[in-house]
């Protein structure tokens, strides 16, 4: 973001823009005013949506997984961020094609994307459902500014698609309408992340109703230290420590075989394990549901480090006694 700090009127932009993507009346999508206000929000907002991208970019390559897809497509681009950070960690993509409501919004993330990536084939449609057959196709912080009608056309055109990176906020409310694309997909994809398993999302059951599929994302040291980062939590009542995002990667069904036999009796670490007195509660999910596990320190100390410190694995291959973790080996 650069030290230079945020202007008054730059801040009452991003604090406009924050409290209609709050209050939920950026429904519908189509609100961005000027190139201004998309450059500011792709150097803020955006940049955090980025460090979430980074998140499960870097996973999917721990795992050894990349797409194969030649064609991206960017559905509720905004200012682009999401195919610019897929664009940075993997190459040999042909193309990239920009969708939104907002003409504006293409228009930016066009640029962007030419300036970044030059030999690139960059296009914009705002009807991008032919587009998606065959492609990787990217959505991100998208889905609650839907009605049902743009979810159905979203989800028609994702059944098209190769490959789905799609990410989300990290609350309760988006996490859970991207469990329901996730069921809605299921017949037709595989799952690479963040699920272990193929059967029907845990937090469905009636007594996980309380429960979210989230994860946290690492905020860069850089922007940790950094004035006008600083400057944009304190302005804007954001915890910049925190950065919780869901997210959802599919393949077409047959393309990950082998994927899932990797993943076969892992499970994953759900939210932030609380740090209690000599032991971590630590909600996990596998294929047996979503269960309240306990690592106590004496027997997991390893895993109890890596917890402390927040860089344990999120997926993990339990030995346990009952709800007990005995012995925990990362993926
Ligand atoms: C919160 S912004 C997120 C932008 C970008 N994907 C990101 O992660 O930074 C949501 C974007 O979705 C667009 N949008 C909303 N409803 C849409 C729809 N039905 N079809 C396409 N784009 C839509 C908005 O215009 C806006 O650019």
């Amino acid at each position: 973001m650069g030290s230079v700090i945020f202007t008054k009127p730059e801040l009452a932009a991003l604090a406009a823009l924050r409290a209609r993507f709050l209050d939920g009346t950026s429904a519908g999508g189509g609100y961005w005013k000027s190139e201004a206000e998309l450059a500011l929000y792709d150097a803020s907002f955006g940049e955090r949506i980025g460090w979430k991208w980074d998140a499960v970019l870097a996973e999917l390559n721990a795992r050894g997984w990349r797409p194969s897809a030649k064609n991206i497509v960017d559905w509720g681009c905004g200012s682009g961020i999401a195919g610019r950070r897929v664009l940075a960690a993997w190459d040999g993509f042909a193309s990239l094609t920009l969708a939104d409501v907002s003409p504006l919004a293409m228009r930016f993330a066009e640029s962007r994307a030419r300036e970044n990536f030059p030999a690139l084939h960059v296009r914009s449609k705002s009807d991008a459902a032919d587009a998606a057959a065959g492609s990787l196709l990217l959505v991100s912080h998208v889905l609650n500014e839907m009605d049902d009608a743009a979810a159905h056309r979203l989800i028609s055109a994702a059944r098209r698609a190769e490959q789905i990176i799609w990410v989300e906020a990290g609350t309760h409310a988006d996490s859970r309408r991207l469990i329901t694309v996730r069921e809605k997909l299921l017949a037709e994809f595989e799952i690479i992340a963040p699920c272990t398993h193929a059967a029907r999302c845990g937090m469905l059951a009636p007594e996980n109703a309380a429960h979210w599929c989230h994860h946290f994302a690492r905020v860069p040291s850089e922007a940790s230290r950094d004035a006008r980062w600083s400057q944009f939590g304190r302005e804007l009542g954001i915890d910049m420590r925190s950065l919780p995002y869901s997210f959802l990667v599919l393949v077409r069904r047959g393309a990950a075989a082998d994927f899932e036999k990797q993943m076969q009796g892992c499970s994953r670490i759900i939210g932030r394990p609380r740090d209690e007195k000599g032991h971590f509660e630590v909600l996990s999910c596998g294929e047996a549901g979503v269960e309240d596990l306990m690592a106590q320190k004496r027997d997991v100390p390893e895993l109890s480090k890596q917890l402390r410190k927040g860089r344990a694995d999120a997926v993990q291959r339990w030995t346990r006694d009952g709800r007990r973790i005995t012995g925990a080996a990362e993926e």
